[in-house]
């Protein structure tokens, strides 16, 4: 397995954001995880990355128990994590905020050779690239944050809520841009989102959480959108 998730509790202070949740991800799937607000799913990539630790259970990545590890080691070990509401550097410029996605690569060659791949994706980030993060438009910024993702070479990107505030021709577009990078880079995703709608329509596999616990695992997302309880509780049904 790819990625394997065994167990994992994840608590802040007296909060338990995550139960127990086991899941796993094969190479090459986009794999889509649901749940409400507060359901623990920034919390699962948080600890994926190591950004908070695991209260117990185990992460294994590509054969590795990144358990433990430091952040900066799971980036070299090829998992790349695009935050939650973009955080890109305001103050720094587009090319500035990509270079500083690849602060993991030491050959400046192959700095420059991601740089033009994710120029050819989001050909925008080109045109733009002199400009401060903080004056690109809300699309442009979050093709920054995956553009920015991608400058490591990941072999798994975890997106949380990508398509957050986007119109939904901006959606469809950085769904597009997602789905290439999966088959054209064979990037393996691991997707959050609460847009339900759009993630299945994308996703090989999905898992739904709720509060802190995996309640749903689906084999087949597209038949998701036909849950009843799915589409109560995500599709506005
Ligand atoms: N740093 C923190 N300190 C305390 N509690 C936290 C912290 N981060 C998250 N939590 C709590 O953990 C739970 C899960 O949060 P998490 O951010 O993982 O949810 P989420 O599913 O990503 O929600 P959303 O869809 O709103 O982004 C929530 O109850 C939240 O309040
Ligand atoms: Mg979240």
């Amino acid at each position: 397995m790819f990625l394997e998730v065994k167990e994992l509790s994840v608590s802040y202070g007296a909060v338990d954001a995550l139960e127990n949740v086991s899941l796993h991800i094969n190479e090459g799937e986009i794999v889509a995880l649901l749940g409400a607000n507060g359901a623990g799913k920034s919390s699962m990539l948080d600890a994926i990355s190591r950004i908070v630790p695991a209260k117990s259970g185990r992460i294994i990545f590509n054969g590795a128990d990144i358990t433990k590890e430091k952040p900066e080691n799971v980036v070299r070990k090829g998992i790349a994590h695009c935050p939650e509401g973009r955080k890109i550097f305001f103050d720094l410029t587009v090319l500035e905020n990509l270079q500083l996605g690849a602060y993991t690569v030491k050959d400046p060659d192959a700095v420059l050779v991601n740089l033009e791949k994710i120029f050819t994706y989001f050909p925008v980030l080109k045109d733009r690239r002199k400009q401060k993060g903080g004056t690109l438009s809300g699309g442009e910024q979050q093709m920054l944050a995956v553009g920015r993702s991608l400058m490591s070479s990941p072999k798994l990107l975890l997106l949380d809520e990508p398509s957050l505030g986007l119109a939904p021709k901006l959606i469809d577009q950085i769904f597009e841009i997602i789905r290439k990078i999966n088959f054209l880079e064979k990037v393996t995703v691991f997707l959050i989102e609460q847009n339900a709608n759009e993630a299945l329509l994308h996703a090989d596999r999905a898992y739904v959480l709720e509060n802190g616990r995996i309640s749903i695992i689906s084999d087949n997302a597209e038949e998701l959108l036909k849950n009843p309880h799915i589409i109560r509780a995500y599709l506005g049904g």
